[in-house]
């Protein structure tokens, strides 16, 4: 399943908002709609967001082939700059826009219609790159994965967070294709539920033996016994192993911790922030009190009440056995390890 494409002169993303009760493609005619439809979540997922904010600057070089060179240019530093705007943690976003300012850099002299193709080509290139990496990660994945596993996993790092088969949730699936006896606890993933909507989703569609479990549900499995492995994505790493990732996941990890389960991300290389030494200098997303007062339109808190709402956590690598990436797979300790993936 293909969550983000190119089609005609339009983007066609999947509106994750309806899921899972409609399965709606919806088309992004300019760079703006585009540019609203991760703000407002349409399209989420650290890998997603980067391939759609790449095509969001290929329709922005369409929209505006027209100008002058000066002026196309011009319009092409501002679609990037609203594009960068959209959401602050996911380093794959500012990573697919670098790698769209470097062709725009480097093919300034052309005319303006052969520069959109290049955007164009860049843009179709960051998405089939994703769909490879996500496979490699799979099969990494697979690796760790024991023959009968109960696997915990929280928010959504299927193919909808992706171009097309998923990090975290591409490992159990491909651990499912390779016949292996697993079961998925997914955690609902509040406040905006994409464990509940969106990997439950993903996983009744593939037949992959699943349950569902409130977010405040995991400590007490694990303490159980019943979860061998935790398995999750990441928005953004740091060269020391610290990962930014959906808000509860460092819970996750350190019920993990206490009751040695084996805990693991699973991401692309370019997921990780080779610019950042520590988690300390991620910034974390604080989003609309509304998502936390409100559950499907319906408000359930007072009126007045104060709400704090940060999109994401950073778990700090010593909790973290390993980082699953295309590359193969880094454990822990993580120091002069991950700077070697870069490239
Ligand atoms: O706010 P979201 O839904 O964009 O957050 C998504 C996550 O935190 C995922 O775990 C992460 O992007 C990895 S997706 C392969």
């Amino acid at each position: 399943m293909r969550t983000v494409s190119w089609e005609g002169d339009a983007v066609r993303i999947i509106d994750q908002r309806k899921l899972p009760l409609t399965l709606e493609y919806s088309l992004c005619r300019d760079y703006g709609e585009v540019a609203e439809a991760i703000r407002d979540m349409a399209v989420r997922g650290a890998p997603a967001i980067g391939a759609t904010a790449a095509y969001g600057m290929a329709l922005a070089a369409r929209q505006f082939c027209g100008l002058d060179k000066e002026q196309f240019l011009l319009k092409l530093e501002d679609a990037a700059r609203e594009l960068a705007s959209t959401r602050p943690t996911a380093v794959n976003l500012f990573w697919a826009l670098g790698e769209i300012e470097r062709v725009i850099e480097e093919n300034r002299g052309r005319d303006n219609e052969s520069l959109f193709l290049k955007i164009f080509e860049a843009a179709e290139k960051i998405a089939g790159e994703d769909v490879l990496t996500n496979k490699k990660i799979g099969e990494y994945g697979n690796g760790i994965v024991p023959r009968e596993a109960s696997i915990l996993t929280h928010c959504n790092t299927g193919s909808l967070a992706t171009v097309e088969f998923g990090t975290a949730l591409g490992i159990i699936r491909a651990a499912h294709r390779a016949g292996k006896d697993i079961h998925v606890f997914a955690d609902e993933t509040r406040p905006r539920l994409q464990g509940a909507r969106l990997t439950a989703w993903e996983l009744v569609r593939e037949n992959i033996p699943a349950t569902l479990i409130p977010d405040n549900a995991a400590g007490y499995l694990m303490k159980k016994g019943k979860i061998d492995l935790v398995l999750v994505g990441a928005d953004r790493i740091a060269l020391n192993g610290d990962t930014a990732n959906k808000i509860g996941t460092y819970a996750l990890a350190v019920l993990a911790r206490e009751n040695q389960v084996p805990f693991y991300v699973a991401a692309p290389t370019t997921t990780i922030d080779f610019e950042i030494a520590s988690g300390e200098e991620i910034q974390v997303e604080e989003r609309d009190r509304k998502e936390v007062t409100h559950v499907g339109g319906v408000q359930i808190a007072p009126e007045g009440i104060g709400v704090y709402n940060p999109a994401f956590d950073i778990t700090p690598a010593r909790y973290i056995k390993g980082i699953i990436t295309e590359k193969g797979i880094v454990n822990y300790p993580y120091e002069g390890k991950l700077d070697h993936l870069k490239g």
